[in-house]
């Protein structure tokens, strides 16, 4: 698995629509990553991260190009073969939380857990554990809707870590959140990260948490415009700041 590329694609397009109506979301993304690798998508409102991190995590199928995810090519496979796929391999956390609010809150965390077959017990005991380092142990009875919007992204985010999938996409995993749970939350992911089965593919508005990334995408009009490291990204920001000071 390890010697695998996480992600391959060469050339993806997608577009949504036909005729007057089409939109073409994507227009050509190349991008190579290795697991063990933080990336983080950035890029203006409608330029094409929900839908490029949607089609990485096999919940949507291309209009044209080459990719594999983990070695295989989900639109090769039947779709009850994408569907163990993603429930075997990803992980994701959607911008719209997407709890299931008929059931508490540790069920939701359990549910990748359940949906395997694994023993409910077990399920339940591993959800409590996650939802303590997300620090919401208190809340595990509860129901989602009881929760505020933070709390609820924190049990997404259990959630999508559970069954430790090999590709995490994250779609702004920290826009409803304060500075110290962000962090704390980002550590949760970094950490998650850095194990060298995992992939993370993280979309973030959020300058505060680049350094949490190995390399910055940005993206725009459907396209990859440059992909630079962490490092050197955030040091032009610092080098901005530093001149926008000294003209102040
Ligand atoms: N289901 C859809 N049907 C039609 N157009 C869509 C759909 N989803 C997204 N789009 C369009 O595709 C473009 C890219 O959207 P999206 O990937 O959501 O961008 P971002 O996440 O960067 O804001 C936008 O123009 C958006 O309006
Ligand atoms: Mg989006």
């Amino acid at each position: 698995m390890t010697s695998e590329q996480a992600i391959f694609c060469e050339g993806i397009t997608k577009t949504y629509g036909e005729g007057e109506a089409a939109v073409k979301a994507l227009r050509g993304i190349d991008l190579t990553a290795d697991f063990g690798e933080i990336i983080a998508l950035v890029g203006p409102s409608g330029c094409g991260k929900t839908t490029l991190i949607s089609i990485f995590a096999a919940i949507l199928s291309r209009s044209s190009g080459a990719l594999r995810l983990a070695g295989v090519d989900p639109d090769a496979m039947t779709n009850q073969e994408r569907t163990l796929f993603r429930r075997e391999k990803v992980g994701f956390i959607f911008q719209q939380f997407n709890l299931v609010p008929q059931i508490s809150v540790v069920e939701n965390v359990a549910i990748p857990l359940l949906l395997r077959g694994e023993n409910r017990n077990e399920a339940l005991d591993r959800a409590e554990k996650l939802l303590t380092e997300v620090g919401l142990h208190n809340r595990a009875q509860s129901r989602p809707s009881k929760l505020s919007g933070g709390q609820q992204q924190r049990v997404a985010i259990a959630r999508s870590l559970i069954h430790e999938p090999s590709i995490l996409v994250c779609d702004e995993p920290t826009s409803a959140l304060d500075g110290a749970t962000g962090q704390r939350v980002m550590e949760l992911i970094r950490e998650q990260g850095r194990r060298p089965d995992r992939l993370v593919v993280l979309v973030t508005h959020d300058e505060r948490i680049y350094h949490f990334a190995d390399r910055i995408a940005h993206m725009d009009d459907g396209l990859i415009t440059r992909i630079v490291s962490s490092d050197v990204e955030l040091a032009a920001l610092q080098a901005v700041a530093f001149e926008k000071g000294k003209a102040q």
